[in-house]
């Protein structure tokens, strides 16, 4: 294995959380003395944006560049939100950060907060994280305590209050604009956007939502700078280091921060140990449920987000999900199609009754009573309902589906011609 830096995992222990007296004996807090004693609000939205940072939410938009359109000189209450809401199946990166050193996310805040010029800000986290809660109340307890939370920060002039907000329990609560609707007490359905929550967010005021490991990288940033952040990836385009959380057919199934960039295949062989049971790798999910499969002809692709972009799939949460030559990829995606079936808030059509459809077909293909006409059927509801839902829950189904028939169109023939799932006992 090669050495490489952790920033994110540098203080875990298993088993064991971190709290105030050691983070600060391992140089937390130090990134926010250093921004809030010498750079202004600005220089601390330049250097995030500048190192290249990317959120680790999903979507991978820009972080510096999100916090550049935000209102930060418009006085009055703004806020600011930790996303910990994390159920995508095969997604279980953020809980490791909160268990094991939420004052990392709570620094990372700090300094978010004080970028933009926020005073308020909650972390909105998965109601079954209750490890998770209790250990972020007791380090804001600490950090208020120690005079780093509240009220005139560290003597700055600058103050910010934290809250933690249990999660209702949905997927779809995840979304960042259901989730303020659940923040503000309503039900979580999506908004639709423009106004985005930078204009119009929490309570109809300006309003940033980042994910927890987007912003516990943020001390880091702070402190080491914008081009060592950024010479940490393996890749000339990826910038940091990544959670990558490995389950399935994996001999060891654990969660390591890895350099972006580093290839699928040795995540799985050097990380993973290999693929279980000494059977062979036949596909993979390298982002969470909602990204789109690869197959062994991609092990030497790159984990960032241009390279998965350009073999047709996404890195997502970095949520790795490995499938070995025992799965049958219909039961497969059958299995991810029912959870977002399932989770439809039922807002709009193409995903309230698309997505059950969906299933539908897969049932009957995997049952052994497709049709030929049961694809074009399939193939027509993955453009139906790609671009047509109204948030990216329905779009973020069809990744899988989508992947299904274009990489794996014979083992659904396959499933047709012989009227069995060929795979099955
Ligand atoms: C259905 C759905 C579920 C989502 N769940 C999460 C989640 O659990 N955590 C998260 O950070 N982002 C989630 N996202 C993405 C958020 O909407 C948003 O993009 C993200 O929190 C922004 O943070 P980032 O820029 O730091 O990535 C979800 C998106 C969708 C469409
Ligand atoms: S795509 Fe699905 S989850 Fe999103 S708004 Fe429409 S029904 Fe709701």
């Amino acid at each position: 294995m090669k050495k490489h830096t952790l920033l994110l995992f540098k203080n875990r222990r298993p088993g064991e959380c971190v709290f105030l007296e050691e983070y600060r004996r391992q140089g937390g807090y130090t990134a926010l003395v250093k921004a809030l004693k010498q750079m202004d609000p600005a220089a601390v939205r330049d250097v995030v944006k500048a190192s290249g940072l990317r959120g680790r939410g999903g979507a991978g938009f820009p972080t510096g560049v999100k916090w550049s359109f935000f209102p930060s000189e418009q006085p009055g209450q703004k806020y600011l939100v930790c996303n910990g809401d994390e159920m995508e199946p095969g997604t279980y990166k953020d809980r490791q950060l909160l268990e094991a050193d939420p004052h990392q996310l709570v620094e990372g805040m700090i300094l978010a907060a004080y970028a933009m010029q926020i005073p308020t800000g909650f972390i909105f986290i998965r109601y079954a994280y209750r490890q998770a809660m209790h250990n972020l109340e007791r380090a804001i307890a600490e950090a208020s305590q120690a005079g780093l939370l509240g009220q005139n920060i560290l003597g700055s002039g600058f103050s910010f209050d934290l809250h933690v907000h249990g999660s209702a329990g949905r997927y779809i609560l995840g979304e960042e604009t259901a989730l303020l609707n659940g923040l503000e007490g309503k039900r979580a359905n999506p908004r639709s956007k423009p106004p985005f929550p930078a204009v119009r967010g929490l309570f109809g005021k300006p309003t940033t939502v980042n994910n927890v490991e987007t912003l516990a990288n943020i001390p880091h940033i702070i402190l080491g700078g914008a081009d060592w952040f950024a010479s940490l990836a393996y890749t000339e385009k990826g910038a940091g280091t990544k959670l990558y959380g490995l389950s399935g057919h994996l001999e060891r199934t654990e969660c390591h921060e890895l350099p972006i960039g580093i290839t699928l295949g040795d995540l799985i062989t050097e990380y993973g140990g290999g693929v279980w049971k000494g059977r062979t790798f036949k596909a993979c999910l390298p982002g969470g449920a909602s990204t789109p499969f690869l197959t062994a002809e991609h092990l030497a692709v790159p984990l960032d987000y241009e390279a998965l972009e350009q073999v047709g799939s996404r890195l997502g949460t970095g949520g790795v999900t490995v499938f070995d030559d025992h799965t049958c990829m219909v039961a497969a995606t059958l299995n991810l199609n029912r959870f977002f079936a399932r989770e439809s808030c039922g807002w709009c059509t193409p995903c309230r009754d698309g997505l059950p459809m969906v299933s539908w077909l897969l049932e009957k293909i995997e049952q052994g009573q497709g049709t030929l006409d049961d694809l074009d059927m399939l193939r027509g509801q993955v453009r139906n309902i790609n671009g047509r839902s109204f948030c990216a829950l329905a779009m973020g189904a069809m990744g899988p589906v989508e992947s299904l028939l274009r990489l794996f169109e014979e083992e659904l023939v396959d499933h047709i011609r012989r009227g069995r799932c060929p795979l099955a006992n």
